[in-house]
């Protein structure tokens, strides 16, 4: 269900064209990183007013309903395009004293002051949810005057806890928080070590957020949540993805992620300066409403420009809730969200929620069972639309961005096979590993190859190798004559798209109808002669005591074929083989496109070089002793030689076209999104 709420009073209004973007005397700073810490390029800050401006029209700050508040300010790049008479309406705090410096000088006429968003006044929030923490004092910046003081407990400043204390104030979230994840090598540094394990972290742990509590941003959002979803607020949100997309996730954005999408556009990482262009991931700025669904009452109020005087659900509850029978016991499932019954609470907008009697109602923290709770199903997935921007923050597209269920990932699609039998574990295509302190050294019966496929997005295309015994680490799986077309399959949807900025984070689903045979059987001509198909032969080796013959069950070509290739008697120390492999067997009886019998023929023509030139090769390098070497075996073997250069640059042209002929076929399964 897409959730869209557009209330009136925040609809665009038309204005005077912005006169008032602010001249800075003071430093400007464009650049995008600054010790380590990233800075949102100018332009994507100034696109992501531009969206704030459409929803809520170039004046909004003129009403002085407003407040915005940017708790990460940093050096205020995001501030950089407000019109200087918003500015009295803003509160900047962030975590360093000297960004707390270059701010005051930079926006005189705005509220600023230090504050660990992760830290401070976290027991005051969390209080009526049994927080656990102590409460600190405030700490008074330089020249503000003793009578200032707010009221035990807040850091902030007295202006603004009036404010927040204030239902007829609206806010106005606009934040890039760090992304880093908590115990991440870059947060060693003197500005970072205070953050890592937060007070916020702590209460995520105890609401069982699991691992995403890891992340700050994600630590940011919790709190964002807690501390303005009962106020009339409009999020403008700089972040990775995942918070929408991953699995992982699912409690967070069931039990505390609630509001309704506006807008928003994707860029990519690498435009932060400093980043890495190998390991880019789509960062959105996204524009969100709190309280995500408002009642019909509360949304007649709104229509008729009316505050906050009904609770935000609705209140009759949707069809698939139901209250507990009496007597019966209320037992909540991990997936259920807690709800208050009709007129359970109205206390919206109440700043202090000690001052609010029906509090203990508010899914707070979302665990508290009440007896008059009732239950509601998991919410429906929020499916939205992103637009596209470029490195110059113009638009190129829409992304439209959901979670998908754990169900539906390829990962889940292909048979695992339970593995049983022990068998030398392989770290790559040639070597054995076996000082892991947890290896994996076991395969299944009629075991062919391992599949290593850790994850279930694109960004572990690199993570994706056929090897010819199972994978030293975990991650990988057997390949057997029943999951073979599966594995050619996960294999081909892993490496055939490219990794892009925009795809990274997204899942691989299961294909949406039955496959055509065409299909797999190209999908299994690509992978067998990528460069991943790490698969080989190889004679005596020793594991555990025990020698084993390693078989190449991918051989591409009937060993007939093999024996005409140069003089095969001379192979003197092949192994004594007239079968052929499975693959070979099972590409015989394939319908293949145009584009995959290409690949075929000039493989052919590659192997043929290979065994006609069996006694001069240096193949004892890639240990070949065998007629069934690895693709990885021979290709590494002829470039080591300097032979057939042209064949191989040939068949990278005719794989390449393979891709192309594969590449839209997996979109039309459903399988690439
Ligand atoms: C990604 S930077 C964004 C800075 C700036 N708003 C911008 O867009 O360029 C995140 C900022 O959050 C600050 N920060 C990190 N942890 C914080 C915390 N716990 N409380 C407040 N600010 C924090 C960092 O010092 C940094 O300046």
């Amino acid at each position: 269900m897409r959730i869209i709420t557009i209330l009136p009073i925040l609809s665009r209004q038309k204005s005077p064209s912005r006169l008032g973007v602010l001249c800075y005397n003071g430093r400007m700073d464009t650049a995008t990183r600054r010790g380590g810490v990233f800075l949102t390029p100018l332009h994507f800050a100034e696109k992501a007013y531009e969206y704030l401006e459409s929803t809520l029209g170039k004046d909004w700050y003129q009403s002085g309903d407003y407040r915005l508040w940017d708790m990460a300010a940093g050096t205020g790049h995001l501030e950089h395009f407000l019109p200087k008479d918003a500015l009295k309406y803003c509160y900047l705090s962030t975590l360093e004293q000297k960004d707390v410096e270059h701010l005051r000088q930079k926006f005189p006429s705005a509220t600023v002051f230090q504050y660990n968003y992760l830290d401070d006044d976290v027991a005051e929030l969390f209080k009526k949810s049994g927080g656990h923490f102590r409460m600190s004092g405030w700490r008074k910046p330089p020249g503000e005057s003793e009578p200032n003081r707010p009221k035990p407990g807040g850091l902030r400043p007295p202006l603004m806890q009036n404010d927040l204390a204030n239902p007829q104030i609206k806010w106005i979230i606009l934040v890039n928080p760090p992304y880093a994840t908590a115990q991440e090598a870059g947060l060693k540094g003197a500005s970072k070590s205070g953050v890592s394990d937060t007070k916020i972290r702590k209460q995520m742990h105890a609401e069982h957020l699991g691992e995403v509590s890891r992340e700050l941003y994600v630590q940011f959002l919790y709190r964002i949540m807690h501390e303005f979803q009962h106020r009339e607020t409009l999020l403008g949100l700089f972040s990775p993805l995942k918070y929408l997309i991953s699995t992982n996730y699912q409690k967070f954005r069931d039990n505390v992620f609630h509001a309704a999408f506006q807008s928003g556009f994707v860029f990519s990482s690498d435009n932060f300066g400093g980043t890495s262009k190998t390991s880019h991931f789509p960062v959105a700025f996204i524009l969100w409403e709190m309280p995500a669904s408002p009642s019909p009452a509360r949304a007649q109020d709104l229509a008729q420009g009316k505050r906050y005087s009904a609770p935000p659900w609705d209140s009759e509850p949707p069809p698939d809730v139901q209250p507990p029978r009496q007597g019966q016991e209320n037992r909540v499932r991990d997936d259920d969200i807690l709800l208050p019954l009709q007129g359970g609470n109205n206390c919206n907008g109440i700043a202090n929620p000690e001052h609010c009697p029906g509090l203990g109602l508010m899914p707070l923290t979302g665990r508290i069972l009440y007896e008059d709770t009732v239950v509601q199903k998991k919410r429906e997935p929020i499916e939205i639309q992103l637009d596209i921007l470029d490195t110059a923050a113009q638009k190129i597209g829409i992304k439209t961005v959901k979670p998908e269920n754990r169900n539906d990932f390829l990962s889940r699609w292909i048979k695992r096979p339970r593995a049983t039998v022990i068998f030398p574990p392989f770290g790559s295509a040639l070597t054995i590993k076996s000082d892991n302190v947890d290896t994996r050294n076991r395969i299944a019966e009629d075991f062919l190859a391992s599949l290593m496929c850790p994850g279930n997005e694109l960004q572990n295309q690199q993570q994706t190798a056929f090897l010819s015994g199972p994978q030293a680490s975990a991650g990988a799986l057997s390949v057997t004559p029943d999951n073979f077309e599966q594995a050619v399959i996960v294999f081909a949807a892993r490496r055939v798209p490219k990794d892009t900025w925009l795809n990274h984070v997204d899942q691989l689903l299961r294909p949406n109808r039955e496959l055509s045979p065409q299909f797999i059987g190209d999908c299994a001509v690509w992978s067998l002669f990528d460069n991943k198909n790490q698969t080989v032969a190889l004679r005596n080796v020793e594991y555990q005591n025990r020698v084993y013959q390693i078989v190449n069950h991918f051989f591409p070509f009937p060993m007939e074929e093999v024996m005409k290739a140069g003089n095969a008697a001379q192979r003197s120390d092949r192994i004594n083989r007239h079968e052929n492999s499975f693959v070979a067997d099972w590409l015989t009886k394939q319908t293949l496109s145009v584009e995959a019998q290409a690949v075929l023929t000039i493989t052919r023509e590659i192997y043929r070089l290979f065994f006609t030139n069996w006694d001069v090769l240096p193949r004892a390098e890639f240990g070949i002793e065998t007629d069934d070497a690895g693709w990885y075996q021979i290709r590494q073997t002829l470039l080591h030689a300097k032979l057939g250069a042209d064949l191989l640059s040939d068949l990278k042209h005719r794989h390449d076209q393979l891709r192309e002929t594969i590449l839209p076929q997996l979109y039309n399964y459903g399988i690439v999104n």
